[in-house]
């Protein structure tokens, strides 16, 4: 683990004090975060409250100060809370048959009074140890597994506007700070994000990814933050958010712009203290998760249109690598096209291919209003229809001109026209998928749907 996470916190319940104290001198400075009660209330209190790594309680208390029942049912107690938590009891000295009972309650280990503080030690370090390992288990279970692979993607950027990005990911990529990725639809803001974070130190933690705009209405909280069981009708069981998945990592919120507005303060204090609760809990758990966000949208203007908070932008764009247009970059569009040539070529099993003169013109005059995504599908579909291993600009389908160029309406299928007006709508909007939709009479799911389809 290249990572360390916060030091392990342990709640100590004992209703002596000299023991709390003596056992705060044993642990802290071993690196310990210790939480103390008195009580059993106190010590049940406590664990709703926040996670642990690890409880050590003592098994009798004022009730009666033997039998050990008040520290047995505290033991059930918390177990009920969290079924993950290591418990160790603390037992008089010669009083074993508490001890194995309450082994067989689920306590994971115990230590007589007076305790041999190496055993302790030990004894915590492993249950600590067991405990994450635990936890990060059923996270992963939780996880797509594919989600895993922080595999650097290729990121072709030779043209001297990309200079910034590339010395920006360079210089801000090894840090956690939080990055925001700007640019036009199709321009690499992914690619840009998984860049990031396979040359951070985060890069064998997981990478998870949050499409805000393809979010249906009202999940957002519990997609990000997970949910209790019965904390809503559909709520069958308990959920782990994407904030939890990325614990240690790093979490991607694409398309950002789109946060509900009612969600963004929630959103921030999570940035801002690592703390958040699963929806239906008050429970309150840490994580340490470093965020890449990504827009299309002009967040400086959903800012002054009261849409978007200004102190959640001031939080996300930490730094800012923006992401230039295609066309823009042209001296990067025979490479890309010969990138993603090559790649075609291969997934169809076609040798050799290459691009007439005529066709290598055409790639860089045309406006590419879907940036490098669309020169993408514009090879793949070209190296479908040439006949021989040469693309000419017939097989681009680009028409010699723009993609507006007048074709005659009755030799279009309703297809093509869909495609028209959505980049026309998108063109309009600056490519805000939010105000295209609208404009359009669809859901935005529905208009991601159909920019897939058409590769735009
Ligand atoms: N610099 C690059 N080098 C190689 N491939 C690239 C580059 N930039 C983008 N691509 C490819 O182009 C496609 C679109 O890129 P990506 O998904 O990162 O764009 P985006 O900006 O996130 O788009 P959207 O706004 O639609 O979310 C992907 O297939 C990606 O692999
Ligand atoms: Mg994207």
């Amino acid at each position: 683990m290249t990572l360390q996470r916060e030091s392990p916190r342990i709640l100590i319940a004992d209703d002596q004090a000299d023991v709390l104290e003596s056992l705060r001198l044993l642990l802290k400075p071993e690196g310990y975060t210790i939480d103390t009660a008195d009580s059993p209330d106190g010590a049940l209190l406590q664990a709703t409250a926040r996670d642990f790594d690890a409880a050590l309680i003592d098994l009798n208390y004022s009730r009666d100060a033997t039998s050990g029942a008040e520290g047995l049912e505290l033991l059930e107690k918390l177990q009920g809370v969290d079924s993950t938590l290591p418990v160790v009891v603390m037992t008089a000295w010669g009083s074993v048959e508490i001890a194995v009972q309450a082994i067989r309650l689920g306590a994971r280990d115990f230590v007589e009074k007076p305790w041999d503080n190496d055993r302790l030690l030990s004894i915590l370090r492993n249950q600590v140890d067991l405990c994450r390992a635990l936890r990060r288990g059923r996270r992963l279970e939780a996880e797509n597994i594919a989600l895993l692979t922080a595999e650097a993607p290729d990121l072709i950027a030779t043209a001297p506007s990309m200079k910034p990005v590339l010395e920006l990911i360079t210089r801000v990529g090894p840090s956690d700070a939080n990055v925001l990725i700007t640019g036009e639809h199709g321009s690499g803001k992914e690619v840009v994000a998984r860049r990031l974070h396979a040359v951070s130190t985060r890069a064998e933690r997981p990478l998870i990814t949050v499409n805000v705009g393809g979010l249906p209405e009202g999940v957002f909280a519990s997609e990000l933050f997970g949910h209790v069981k019965g904390a809503f009708t559909d709520a069958k069981g308990d959920r782990v958010g994407r904030f939890e998945m990325a614990d240690g990592g790093t979490l991607f919120l694409d398309e950002i712009a789109n946060v509900p507005f009612d969600q963004q303060a929630k959103l921030l204090r999570t940035l801002e203290t690592g703390e958040l609760e699963r929806v239906g809990s008050s429970k309150t758990s840490n994580v340490d998760v470093r965020i890449l966000s990504a827009t299309n949208a002009d967040l400086q203007h959903e800012v002054a249109q009261g849409r978007f908070r200004e102190d959640l932008l001031f939080r996300l764009n930490t730094v800012e690598i923006r992401l230039p247009a295609l066309r823009d970059r042209p001296e990067d569009i025979p490479i890309l096209a010969n990138h993603f040539l090559g790649r075609f070529a291969q997934k169809y099993r076609r040798t050799q291919m290459g691009f007439d003169g005529a066709a290598a013109t055409t790639l860089l005059r045309h406006g590419w209003p879907g940036n490098v995504r669309e020169l993408a599908h514009v090879v793949e579909r070209a190296v479908l229809m040439a006949g021989d291993d040469t693309i000419k600009v017939d097989h681009l389908g680009l028409a010699g001109g723009g993609p507006t160029a007048p074709v005659a309406l009755d030799e279009m299928s309703l297809d093509d026209l869909e495609k028209i007006f959505i980049e026309k709508a998108m063109r309009r909007y600056d490519g805000n998928v939010s105000h295209a939709a609208e404009a359009l009479g669809l859901s935005r799911s529905a208009l991601y749907r159909r920019l897939e389809k058409h590769g735009l």
